[in-house]
Order: C-alpha cells, then structure tokens, then sequence
C-alpha cells in the first residue's frame, strides 16, 4: 500500500522546498497547511519542478477532526511537524496566539500520529532554543534556554514535550532539527520565501531593496565585537536544510528516541559580507544605513554541525553565493509573475 509522508504546515518557505527534496526523492507527501502564511499557488511550483502534484488538505492542525480525516485519508508512515507562527517579533507582541498555537498544533498532530500508529516525526527546530550563546558554535550538547522571545520559547517547550513523550514511548522517535539561518531559494526561481509586509530578517529584505520595493537595507549595529562590526551568522542554503530533512527521515527509521541535530554550516557570515556578495554575484546595489543595534540581537550565531555530518551523512554544499544568486533569481520572477507564491 503507497505511505505517504504528512507535511504540516508544508506550503511554507521550509515546507515547500523539503516538499521538493522528497519527492525528487521519491517519497510520497501529502501537505497539511492553513495557509495562514502561504499560498496554494506553491504547489504549482512544486509540481513544475518536480512533475509531481502532491495532495494537499487545507487545515488547521489544531482541529483534531480535520487532522483526524487526513490520516483516515491518507497512511502516514511519518511526519515532518513544521506548521506553526514563525515571526520572532510578532511573538513578543501576542504570546498568547503563539504559545496556544504552536504547541495545540504540535499536541494534536502527536495524538492523531498516537491513535493512527505513527512514531516518526521530525520536528522543525530552532537554533534560537539556545538563547544568547557565548559567540562560539552551538552544538547539540549547548545549554538551551534563556530565549529572548515567545517564539523560541515554543520551540523549547516542544522539544521537551517531544523528549518526555519519547521517554514515555519507547517505539517513538523525534528528530530535533535546529535551523540556523535558511536563505535562498530553490534553483528553479519557481519557488521561494515570501514573506508577508516588511521583512524582519536580512535576506528578503536585501532582495527588496536590490529590486527597489524598499529604499535602502537598515544595518542594525556596526559596534558588535565581530571582523566589520556587524552580526554574524550562519546562513544555510533552503535546499540544503531541505536534504538535512530526507536525510534526518531516513535515519530516523531505525533509530527510536529523541535526537537533536543541528542544520548549519558552521561557517559565520557578517551582515555586509551578505551585503557586498549579494551585490557582486547579481550585479545590483543595495543602498544601506548603520543605525543602532536591533533588541534581542546577538553578535554571533554559529552551528557546529558536525553531529548531523557525521550520523546523518548530510552536509551543506551551497555557498553563500548560490544563496545570494538563488534568491534573486526569485525575486525577478516573482515580479515577472512566472514564480509560484
Ligand atoms: C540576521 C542579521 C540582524 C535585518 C531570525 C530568527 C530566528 C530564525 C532565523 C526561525 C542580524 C541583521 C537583519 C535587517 C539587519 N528564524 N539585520 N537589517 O535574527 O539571526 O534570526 O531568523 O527560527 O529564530 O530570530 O535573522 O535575518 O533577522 O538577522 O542588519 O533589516 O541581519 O541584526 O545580525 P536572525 P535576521
């Protein structure tokens, strides 16, 4: 009988481009999402990249009765939990929705997979669980906590649902990818980030002001204690992160528990060193200003990701150019009304 892989929250920026890796690889996806921060127009861009059109059900993953149906619908072998509020500073300003969000969907999804027979599910981690940090890169055995917003704080209070959950099921298994920083697109330029209003985060916002939808790029601190005196981090290519996600699913098939990796490439990256190659490999200008530094910012942010290297057999193989180049690659044809939103 066909499994099918059930994507929560699958038609945004991170859910698409994983929706892509997997079914290139072969595995079958069904997509759950509200499209409270998507479009359905993305599974035009997965199918014109892929050639195939996987099914899709429009839902909130909180409502039991419609995850219910979707796993009455289609046989699940596992999941990849993304679905979930994901704007740091929207989180500070209604903690409520996020923390009843976030985690009513993560507990609903885990009790439909308990009452369907389904132990596998990949959790769509953060680095932010690690808070502050001390400049040097986060393993997996780095204190987590102290995060300086709601968001990250659901993140947290997930992976430890998901570790007592495993000590209390010894069939479970809960793979725990923390992001770091996912930039880029998908090669195609079909597919993409699109975030809603003004960006917070650097990338979509250097596109915009490369194509003139913003007047210039804010440089949030130059006086941070890094090589130009701007933040530093660790930005990873989409389809990188979005293979880090096949590969932490193949594992997770003969490996029961709770295991955290991290999904970076261990190399840190200065806000004008994004700046400067972005401008050089797509030959456009970002007008920029330094103002002062952002709340809740750090000056570094770095992965160790040699765990995921090693026990996964993943590693991140795009560079910073194939970043810069793909996501403005999808920026213009977003404009030319050839890209999939
Ligand atoms: C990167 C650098 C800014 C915008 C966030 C979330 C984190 C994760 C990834 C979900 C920093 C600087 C930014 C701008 C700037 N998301 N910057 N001008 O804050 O590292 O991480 O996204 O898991 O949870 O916190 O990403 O892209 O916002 O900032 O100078 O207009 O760019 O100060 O140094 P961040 P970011």
């Amino acid at each position: 009988m066909k499994e099918y892989v059930l994507l929560t929250g699958g038609m945004g920026f991170i859910g698409s481009h994983t929706a892509v890796c997997l079914l290139k690889a072969g595995v079958n996806v069904v997509i759950a999402d509200d499209l409270s921060n998507s479009s359905a127009s993305v599974l035009d861009g997965v199918e014109a990249i892929t050639g195939v059109r996987p099914p899709f059900v429009r839902c909130d993953c909180a409502d039991r009765t419609a995850v219910d149906r979707v796993f009455d619908t289609y046989p699940v072998s596992a999941v990849i939990h993304f679905a979930g509020y994901k704007a740091v500073g929207e989180s500070v300003e209604k903690p409520l929705a996020y923390y009843r969000n976030n985690l009513n969907c993560l507990l609903t999804v885990l009790d439909a997979m308990r009452d369907h027979g389904v132990n596998t599910l990949v959790f769509s981690s953060s680095a932010t669980v690690y808070g502050e940090g001390t400049g040097r890169p986060f393993t997996e055995s780095s204190p987590t906590g102290g995060c300086t917003n709601p968001y990250g704080q659901t993140k947290l209070m997930a992976e430890q649902i998901l570790k007592d959950l495993c000590r209390a099921d010894a069939r479970f298994t809960a793979v725990l990818l923390r992001y770091f920083n996912p930039v880029g697109a998908d090669e195609s330029g079909l597919i993409g980030e699109t975030p809603r209003g003004v960006p917070n985060n650097l990338m979509p916002y250097v596109m915009q002001v490369a194509d003139g939808r913003l007047p210039h790029l804010r440089v949030y601190g130059n006086d941070y204690p890094t090589p130009d005196g701007t933040g530093v981090r660790d930005y990873i290519h989409i389809s990188d992160l979005a293979s880090g996600h096949l590969a932490a699913l193949t594992w997770a098939s003969s490996h029961p528990g709770c295991h955290a990796f991290n999904l970076g490439t261990g190399t840190g990256t200065s806000v004008l060193e994004l700046v400067h190659t972005f401008e050089r490999v797509n030959g456009v200008a970002v007008p920029r200003v330094v103002e002062g530094r952002r709340s809740g910012d750090t000056a570094v942010c770095l992965a160790d990701p040699s765990l995921a290297n090693r026990v996964l057999g993943w590693r991140a193989e795009r560079t910073l150019e194939d970043m810069c180049r793909d996501a403005w690659r999808w920026e213009k044809k977003q404009n030319e009304g050839t890209a999939h939103e």
